[in-house]
C-alpha cells in the first residue's frame, strides 16, 4: 500500500534485524572491510539496526540513544576509500539477496545507501 514507509513494505524491524546480520557477516569475512571494524561486531549490529529502523521511516531508535546520527562526522575516524565504499555495497546487496527482500524496495533502499556510502568516502586510498 502507498502509505506504508519502506520500513513497514519489507516487514518491519523483524526483515531489518535479518538483513544487518546477514550484512555484517560479509563485512566480517571481506577483505578490505574487516581489518577497520572491531573483532566484535555486538555494539556495530546493535547501533545498524537502530540506524536503518529509522532510515527507512521506521521508529527514531539511533536517534533516541545516541542522538543525530551525523554518519559522516561519525565515520572520520575510519579510512574509508572508494574501494571499501564499493565492498560495503556489495556486501549489502548479498545480504538483500539473502535474505530475499522484494522489489521494488530492493533496488530503492539499495539506491539510497549508494548515496549514503558514497557520501562517507573520506580517503583518497
Ligand atoms: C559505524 C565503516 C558506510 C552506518 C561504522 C564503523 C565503521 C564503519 C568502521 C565503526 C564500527 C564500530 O566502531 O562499531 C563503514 C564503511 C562504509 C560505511 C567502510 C563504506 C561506505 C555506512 C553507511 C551507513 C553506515 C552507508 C548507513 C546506511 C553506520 C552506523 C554506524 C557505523 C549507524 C554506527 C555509528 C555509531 O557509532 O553510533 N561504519 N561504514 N555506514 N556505520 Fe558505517
Amino acid at each position: 500500500n502507498n502509505n506504508q514507509t519502506p520500513f513497514e513494505a519489507i516487514g518491519g524491524l523483524d526483515t531489518v534485524e535479518e538483513l544487518v546480520e546477514a550484512f555484517y557477516n560479509r563485512v566480517q569475512a571481506h577483505p578490505d572491510l574487516a581489518p577497520i571494524f572491531p573483532d566484535d561486531l555486538t555494539e556495530t549490529i546493535r547501533k545498524q539496526k537502530q540506524f536503518l529502523s529509522q532510515f527507512l521511516g521506521g521508529p527514531p531508535l539511533y536517534t533516541e540513544e545516541h542522538g543525530h546520527p551525523m554518519l559522516r562526522a561519525r565515520h572520520l575516524p575510519f579510512p574509508i576509500t572508494r574501494k571499501r565504499a564499493e565492498a560495503w555495497l556489495s556486501c549489502m546487496k548479498q545480504a538483500m539477496e539473502e535474505i530475499n527482500m522484494e522489489s521494488p524496495y530492493k533496488e530503492q533502499i539499495y539506491s539510497r545507501l549508494t548515496m549514503t556510502a558514497h557520501h562517507m568516502v573520506n580517503n583518497p586510498e
